[in-house]
This record gives C-alpha cells, sequence and structure tokens, in this order.
C-alpha cells in the first residue's frame, strides 16, 4: 500500500498568492476560464446548481440537472506544447477558490506513480491515488454541502492514457488507461467535491474512452498576434522598452512561410530571460538586442503525432 506522499507531490492548498499570480498572467484563456470556472464549480458542488434550480425554475423535478451532475469531474487539457496547460490546470483552483468560498487543495500525481513497468505496477498505483481522493472527498462532505474541493492533477498524461488501440503499446499502459478509467467512472456522479484534470499533448492519441468520459476538453494553441503583445508587453513591463519595439517583436516571433510562431513559454521562457541574462552584470536591456534575439532564437517545433 501507497502512502499518499509516494502517490502525490506535496499538496498545495489554494487560494495561494504565488498560483494566484500565474492564473492572472495567463493571456487569451479568458473563454476557457470561465467554463472551466462554471463547470468546475457545478460538478465538485452540486448543491450550488439545486440552489440556481430551485431560484429560476422553482418546485421543478428537473432531469437536466441529473444529466449534468452525472457526468465524470473529468476535464481534458489538449493541445501545443508551453500553452499554459499546466500553468492553469495547477492555478485554476485558485479562481474556483474564490468563487465557492471554499478552500481547494491541489493533489499533482508524482511521474514515479506511473510505474516502472512491471505488470500490475500502475494499475495499482492509478487505483490508489484514486482511492486515497476519493477518502479524502469523502471526509470534505458535509450535510450542508462541501467544506473544501479537492483537484487531482495528471500531467503529461500521454503515455497513461494513449489509446488502447496503439499497436505499440506495452500491457502495462493498457493497464494503466483502464485503472485510470474505473478511477474516474467511480467518481461519476457521486457528488463528491473531486475534479480530474488531465494534461496532454497528445490529443489525437487519446483513448477514446477518456474523451468520453470527459465533461469538457480544452483546446491550447499558440498566441496569435495580440496575445504575444499581451504576454510581451507584460514580461518587458519596467524595461523601458519601447512600445514600437514590442510591435516588431510581435512580427518577429510570429509565424512565417512553414515555421509556426512562438509558443507563450518561448517567450516567457527563453526570449525574455535571454534578454536579462544577456545583459547581467554590466549593462541594461536594450531594444536592439532584443530585436536581434528575437530574430535568432527559433520557436518549439509543433509537436507531431508518432505514427
Ligand atoms: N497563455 C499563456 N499566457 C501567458 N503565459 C503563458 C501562457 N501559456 C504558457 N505561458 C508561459 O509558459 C510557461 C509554461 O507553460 P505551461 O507549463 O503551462 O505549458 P504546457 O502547456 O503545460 O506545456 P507542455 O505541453 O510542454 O507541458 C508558463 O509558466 C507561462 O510563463
Ligand atoms: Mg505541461
Amino acid at each position: 500500500m501507497s502512502t499518499q506522499d509516494d502517490l502525490f507531490h506535496p499538496v498545495v492548498e489554494l487560494p495561494e498568492p504565488v498560483r494566484q499570480a500565474r492564473y492572472d498572467r495567463l493571456v487569451g484563456l479568458d473563454d476557457t476560464k470561465l467554463r472551466l470556472r462554471k463547470e468546475a464549480a457545478l460538478l465538485a458542488a452540486p448543491d450550488r446548481l439545486r440552489a440556481w434550480a430551485e431560484r429560476f425554475h422553482p418546485g421543478m423535478d428537473l432531469p437536466a440537472l441529473r444529466l449534468l451532475t452525472d457526468r465524470a469531474p473529468l476535464f481534458v487539457f489538449a493541445g501545443d506544447v508551453g500553452s499554459g496547460k499546466s500553468a492553469l490546470a495547477e492555478s485554476f483552483g485558485c479562481d474556483l477558490a474564490d468563487m465557492l468560498d471554499l478552500p481547494v487543495f491541489l493533489y499533482r500525481l508524482k511521474l514515479a506513480t506511473r510505474g516502472n513497468g512491471l505488470v500490475g505496477e500502475m494499475t495499482s498505483l492509478i487505483g490508489e491515488a484514486f482511492t486515497h481522493l476519493r477518502d479524502v472527498a469523502d471526509r470534505a462532505l458535509s450535510a450542508s454541502g462541501p467544506t473544501s474541493v479537492t483537484v487531482f492533477v495528471v500531467d503529461e498524461a500521454d503515455a497513461l492514457v494513449q489509446s488502447r488501440e496503439a499497436r505499440q503499446m506495452h500491457h502495462e499502459d493498457r493497464a494503466g488507461v483502464d485503472a485510470f478509467l474505473a478511477g474516474v467512472d467511480s467518481l461519476a456522479g457521486a457528488g463528491l467535491p473531486v475534479l480530474v484534470v488531465l494534461c496532454t499533448n497528445r490529443v489525437g492519441a487519446l483513448d477514446p474512452a477518456i474523451m468520453r468520459r470527459s465533461a469538457a476538453t480544452f483546446t491550447f494553441t499558440r498566441p496569435d498576434d495580440q496575445q504575444r503583445h499581451a504576454i510581451l508587453a507584460a514580461a518587458l513591463d519596467g524595461l523601458g522598452v519601447r512600445t514600437d519595439t514590442i510591435t516588431k517583436l510581435v512580427e518577429l516571433t510570429g509565424p512565417s512561410g512553414n515555421q509556426p510562431g512562438f509558443t507563450s513559454s518561448d517567450l516567457t521562457q527563453r526570449l525574455v530571460p535571454a534578454a536579462l541574462i544577456t545583459a547581467f552584470p554590466d549593462r541594461a536591456v536594450t531594444d536592439e538586442h532584443l530585436l536581434t534575439l528575437a530574430s535568432e532564437l527559433a520557436p518549439t517545433p509543433v509537436f507531431t503525432e508518432q505514427p
């Protein structure tokens, strides 16, 4: 039997300032954030949905409510590299906590938990993780509704939940998919304050059974001109960079010919840090220098599905 420390990274209680700031800094995801807030609130705290129904459709028995709350509390975050999947998965709990006025506990599956390939190991670890989460969520449910919400993030879930039909899939990986499906099913319609978020680059390779269960699938893409502008303006704030330089940087980091545009993380984790590191310790960051770096750096290649 594994302990909590074997299965999960240290649990984080949200809201928390660092993650709140990360959530606020995510650009171009306003629609995703809004939909996620509603979906998450209703799945984790179905009492809120009943209260809404009582207010706007009083005295009615609404089968539609049941349809909504019977779904598996599973969200899939899929799409391009460095587009904010992990950042959003680990920070939207701050927004949810505000909305529900409840603490949100963030559980992240440890990479090592995916097992070392021994048959049966993956299955039992995933099973144990879900059992643990159900216990936590059970304890968080009081007669008057949830007292906290648990968000379970399975990041880089590609191998774990790849299609069971994938030809080269090992027996053990298939067992991982089955264990995950069983875990998700055990939460569907249970009305427990727990949400599962699965992040992956490989939406095409995801097992159809997982896609079908997902209450909402969010697709993440590379930032467009306006979004790159917002990310760059925020990241370069205070460095005295001219407005027309930011406009040029937006152009230089956009798609051209066969080359894709920069990812959000290319901007925040490569371009801007490179500018600071080159200037440090003897010079200030200059506009010319930023423009040179932007034209020299190549964007991260687009993730292509393996055959
Ligand atoms: N939409 C965004 N707006 C602003 N910054 C972003 C956005 N997306 C990503 N970033 C920046 O890139 C960093 C990395 O993002 P994140 O780790 O969430 O990417 P990811 O989608 O999980 O990528 P991967 O598929 O490689 O795991 C973030 O911490 C943030 O600085
Ligand atoms: Mg990630």
